[in-house]
């Protein structure tokens, strides 16, 4: 597998107004964009070609992984070596390639675009918002499974069942592999009592080509977008199709999308880091003890 997909076109408006000219994939991450985790992400898993669905305000994006003479020129001059390989760094991760949506059908509509760039190769998906943290990946073992399988794969995680209608919601069965589960259902943003089960997908798939002919003929579904879910549902039992499996994530996913989530991931990112989490976490402990 060589390409990735990452839809980067939603609206944001969950983080409005930050997000009124930046895209929510820019929003800083301790001192990185959020978009940056993901496409290193990609990286780490071993795909080298990135294709961004962007849309309004697609600039920023553009312009984060590309190479910036003048700035580079200034912190050359400086000697200031490492500011310089971080803003090099960016600029040099993976061969990425950008098509506009036009209008934010949905995610299912987003991922349409990316036909002609992927072509009949099966490819993976990440949502531009969703951090995983890179101490438990996840995509390596899902393009395991898809290569095994000839299928479709997404990333679930158990959720609390009050939050199950937040996210697409999948019927399962169980395999021989204790992390993997077969696709029998899937239903996006289920209503309470509709839910199949607890678990729920996040923003990574692997998906298989054949997805593109099904997207094609998906009408708009929850929200009046065009459904990725629902296209997945199509294919768990659609004649030819090597079918749906769920891998199941036991580690820290964040949605940065939505502000709480977001600043989370702040926190513990930012914890984690040798040259803040001392600092961060002194503070911290001091502060909570100041809180009611
Ligand atoms: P979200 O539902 O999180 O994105 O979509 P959104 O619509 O921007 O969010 P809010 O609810 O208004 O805050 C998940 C991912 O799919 C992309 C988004 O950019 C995000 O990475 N997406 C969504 C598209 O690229 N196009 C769309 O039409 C919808």
């Amino acid at each position: 597998m060589r390409k990735a997909v990452i839809p980067v076109a939603g609206l944001g408006t969950r983080f409005l107004p930050a997000t009124k000219a930046t895209p929510k994939e820019m929003l800083p991450v301790v001192d990185k964009p959020a978009i940056q985790y993901v496409v290193e992400e990609v990286v780490s898993a071993g795909l080298q070609d990135v294709l961004m669905i962007t849309g309004r305000n697609k600039r920023p994006l553009e312009d984060h992984f590309d190479k910036v003479d003048g700035l580079e020129a200034a912190l050359a001059k400086k000697g200031d070596d490492k500011k310089l390989a971080a803003v090099r760094h960016a600029s040099e991760l993976a061969d990425i390639h950008y098509v506009r949506q036009g209008d934010p059908k949905g995610l299912g509509h987003a991922v349409l675009k990316g036909r002609q760039h992927v072509g009949h190769e099966p490819f993976a998906v990440l949502l531009g918002d969703d951090l995983i943290d890179p101490r438990s990946p996840i995509l390596p073992k899902m393009i395991d499974v898809a290569e095994r399988t000839g299928g479709s794969v997404v990333a679930l995680m158990e959720v609390p069942p009050e939050a199950i209608h937040l996210y697409g919601c999948a019927a399962v069965e169980a395999t021989d592999d204790e992390e993997v589960v077969k696709i029998t259902g899937l239903v996006e943003k289920p209503s309470p009592g509709e839910a199949p089960s607890n678990l729920a997908i996040i923003g990574r798939y692997v998906l298989a080509p054949e997805i593109f002919d099904v997207l094609e003929t998906t009408g708009p579904g929850r929200g009046n977008e065009i459904q990725l879910t629902d296209a997945l549902q199509t294919l768990t039992d659609a004649d030819g199709s090597n079918g749906v499996y769920g891998v199941v994530f036991k580690g820290a996913r964040y949605d940065t999308g939505d502000k709480l989530d977001y600043l989370k991931a702040v926190v513990q990112i930012a914890c984690d880091r040798d040259d803040l989490g001392s600092d961060l976490k002194a503070w911290l402990k001091d502060y909570v003890a100041r809180i009611d």
